[in-house]
């Protein structure tokens, strides 16, 4: 998720969860070739298993950038087809590509030819006036003769035409029945379905029907859910977010001797306390205190001792 999933992000998830999948922001083919790649693509070990996000349409400059990735160490190389922003629609990359279902097959042909790591792709079930039957088939069934077997689909069309992509991830409606049925019809392939997936318990329902559930907002608003992953999806054993907080601590005062800026690494765990005494206090404090200059380690510490003195959120 752009703005959010950064690689400061990503260590605070695998902490909370050892098995769940991480992505990064979708980085464009372009910028790979062209930009400051240490800053673009770098991650922690502890990170794995992680997958490169890529946005582009055209074939050789994708194939390039999943080589890139691929020698970074990337676990997976994911293509975006569903991603509506404006920029995107000019760079003629993101949802507008479900319209151009070959020309996908093309891209991921590419990079499957460039990378032994699997590509896979995130989709919508269509844009605009499309017919969703017609344009999730028709995408998934080129991009799995091309020979991506994974395929992650945000369950509502993209409305090109006039929404904002933030009301492109809420108004257009959730059609989880096609997620499911395109499961029923192609069960050789791996679908995983996104959309407005707030628990764990609905992605517990979801998990009857299709192979794999993508949290976006939840996971990133509410981090704590995913202490849970491990111990409900994957049999292992349950998270313990004290400990994981502490960890993260030592994460962020060894990233801030690096130059990193507190606030860069803090910002990710606003939510992480939500709905506990003190949560608050630890925000507002975090807010109002990890952007100054001179933000150390002990503006976290700080902030943390609200929750172990939630009394004084009253204050
Ligand atoms: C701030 C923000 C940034 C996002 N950036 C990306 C992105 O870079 N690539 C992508 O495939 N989806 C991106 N998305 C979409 C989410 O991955 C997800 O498909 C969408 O939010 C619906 O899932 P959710 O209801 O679980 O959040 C973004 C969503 C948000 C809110």
């Amino acid at each position: 998720m752009m703005e959010c999933t950064d690689r400061h992000c990503r260590v605070l998830h695998r902490l909370l969860s050892r098995h769940a999948r991480l992505y990064t922001e979708m980085v464009t083919a372009e910028a790979i070739l062209h930009g400051k790649r240490d800053r673009l693509l770098g991650f922690s070990e502890i990170e794995h298993p992680v997958a490169l996000q890529l946005g582009g349409a055209e074939p050789a400059k994708l194939a390039q950038a999943a080589r890139i990735g691929a020698d970074f160490g990337y676990d997976e190389i994911n293509l975006n087809v569903g991603c509506p922003s404006d920029r995107v629609q000019s760079g003629q990359f993101g949802a507008c590509l479900m319209r151009e279902p070959a020309l996908v097959a093309d891209c991921v042909a590419a990079m499957r030819a460039a990378v032994k790591t699997p590509v896979t792709v995130k989709c919508r079930i269509g844009v605009d006036d499309q017919d969703p039957h017609h344009s999730l088939r028709a995408l998934v069934d080129a991009c799995a003769q091309a020979g991506v077997t994974v395929f992650a689909v945000h369950a509502r069309k993209a409305w090109l035409a006039g929404l904002s992509p933030r009301d492109n991830r809420d108004v257009p409606p959730l059609d989880y029945e096609l997620v499911y049925a395109l499961k029923r019809e192609r069960p050789d392939l791996t679908i995983i379905v996104n959309g407005g997936i707030g628990s764990l318990d609905d992605a517990e329902t979801h998990l009857a029907y299709v192979d794999g559930v993508m949290m976006g907002r939840a996971a990133y608003q509410t981090p704590a859910l995913l202490a849970d992953v491990d111990s409900r999806f994957f049999g292992a054993p349950e998270r313990d977010i004290d400990e994981t907080v502490e960890t993260y601590v030592e994460y962020v005062a060894a990233k801030l001797k690096e130059g990193v800026p507190l606030n860069a690494m803090t910002r990710h765990m606003l939510g992480l306390f939500h709905g506990q005494p003190g949560a608050r206090l630890f925000r507002r404090h975090l807010s109002e205190n990890a952007t100054r200059p001179g933000a150390s380690i002990q503006t976290l510490r700080d902030a943390l001792a609200y929750l172990r003195a939630p009394h004084r959120e009253a204050a």
